[in-house]
């Protein structure tokens, strides 16, 4: 059987067999109604007809995805796992050259799972942050690439909740459940990861959340597609391709409001652009600013012996392991990471490189992330303005690890605590900042229209022009 193309005639959409196993794919199929009532009731709140999506049809490299309108309710979330590769082998760790695991192994069941449900409860959980969103679309296309990504956390969650079901037993069906009772922001139960419990109030924050979020996302599953366990990494590489359209809504979205902030600027000869509906550019920094901090934190502490841990066990690898140019078992090798030194300096110590894996992840993300930036700046070079925005200092507004108990300026400069909460709303989205953004966040639904703070796209979605009906509303 063809393995890269998914079966539709089956209740749930696979390329997995699933129905050459009935149990779990009758568990699966009683998960199924709690999923769809978790997306009624947690999912986007605006009604809608239809919608213009991509739906994975084959993961293979050619024509994975095929797009059509459908009706969100009757979305078809599917199990896809890339193609099996039978020679695959282990390739770091105290196991490297064995060949990967097909099951889990006893004695790694516990972290694994632990590492699974992580990453699952991120996934329905931007779906609860940005419910709101649809209300206040700036124009059909941003509505319907809202929706795009929706459902396609929507269906990493089914990536994840496969794994548990197929391979955890009932810890992993009860651990299933309990993805779909944590919730974003809630008292009782919230989300296992800070930044998952923050709002997106706004599509500002919603553009730096898929640029700056999102593509933390991106690293931990780089990290997972090593994993010894081979149907996580095949999980992880085809997640990874529905995870790249994510990053380019971040990446296009801030820079189109960064285009029309110029444009303005430009026209109008100031930086006063509130006047013409526009966003500043001072205001935008602020936001990228909080979206970067908080993202920094999901890398955890610098130094970790979990994380150490599950590299020399082949759980969790580094991010293009195979173009390391070392042993890939690291138990030789050493890193520096960021501290704060013994006389409250921020500064450097050497540690192992296993310990300081988190480090060396951190760090990838962070040189990813400076490409959007350097892009950003692009247009305000080529709009001839002088401004340009700049990520903030790793040790800015941390809340999680070397520099929690330190306040330091996005330039690095240490401060006192009075002198942070004097000088934060610099560097903060403030209440003035967020109350004007609000205010512009008012739907453009017209085919064709887009609202004042952002310019449109340069292209329109699978080759349509930007005035196609993405969206049919009621
Ligand atoms: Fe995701
Ligand atoms: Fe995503």
């Amino acid at each position: 059987m063809d393995t890269t193309t998914a079966d539709y005639s089956e209740k749930i959409p696979n390329n997995v067999e699933l129905n050459s196993d009935r149990r779990l794919q009758r568990a699966l199929e009683s998960w199924q109604p709690n999923f769809l009532n978790w997306w009624s009731s947690m999912g986007p709140a605006l009604p809608t007809r239809d919608v213009y999506l991509r739906t994975a049809v084959n993961v293979g490299r050619e024509g994975w995805a095929h797009f059509g309108h459908v009706a969100m309710r009757d979305y078809r979330w599917g199990i896809f796992l890339a193609e099996r590769d039978r020679e695959r082998r282990i390739g770091f760790g105290a196991h490297k050259g064995e060949p990967v695991w097909q099951k889990v192994p006893g004695e790694y069941r516990a972290e694994l799972q632990r590492l699974i449900v992580i990453q699952g409860d991120t996934e329905p959980a931007s779906v609860e942050q940005q419910r709101n969103l649809g209300a206040t679309a700036p124009s059909l296309y941003d509505l319907r690439n809202l929706f795009q990504v929706n459902v396609e956390e929507g269906r990493h969650l089914w990536a994840m909740v496969y794994l548990l079901h197929a391979y955890f037993g009932r810890d992993g069906r009860e651990e299933a459940e309990a993805l779909l009772h944590r919730n974003s922001g809630s008292e009782d139960a919230p989300r296992i990861l800070g930044a998952f419990n923050e709002e997106t109030p706004d599509w500002l924050s919603f553009f730096m959340f898929t640029y700056f979020t999102d593509r933390d996302g991106k690293y931990q599953l780089g990290t997972l597609k090593e994993s010894a366990f081979d149907p996580l990494s095949r999980t992880c590489e085809f997640m990874l391709k529905e995870e790249a359209y994510h990053m380019f809504v971040g990446t296009t979205g801030v820079d189109r409001v960064v285009e029309r902030t110029a444009q303005v600027m430009r026209e109008h000869d100031t930086d006063e652009v509130v006047a013409h509906g526009a966003i500043p550019l001072d205001v935008i920094q602020r936001y990228l600013n909080f979206h970067y901090s908080v993202s920094l934190d999901l890398f955890g502490g610098e130094t970790s012996t979990n994380v150490a841990n599950y590299f020399t066990a082949g759980l969790k690898g580094r991010w293009s392991e195979q173009r390391r140019a070392d042993d890939h078992r690291l138990t030789d090798d050493s890193i520096m990471v960021d501290t704060v030194t013994e006389d409250g300096e921020i500064g450097q110590t050497e540690v192992s490189a296993l310990i300081g894996l988190n480090t060396d992840l951190r760090r990838e993300y962070i040189s990813d992330c400076e490409t959007g930036v350097a892009r950003w700046n692009r247009v305000l070079a080529e709009a001839d303005l002088p401004q340009r925005l700049r990520l903030p200092h790793i040790a800015f507004n941390r809340k999680v690890g070397a520099f929690s108990g330190i306040e330091a300026a996005p330039d690095g400069e240490q401060l006192s605590t009075s002198d942070w909460e004097a000088r934060k709303d610099a560097w903060l989205p403030t209440d003035v900042d967020k109350t004007y953004v609000r205010s512009l966040m008012r739907p453009v639904y017209e085919r064709g229209k887009i609202a004042s703070w952002i310019a449109p796209p340069r292209n329109g979605i699978n080759g349509k022009p930007f005035d196609y009906e993405y969206v049919n509303l009621p």
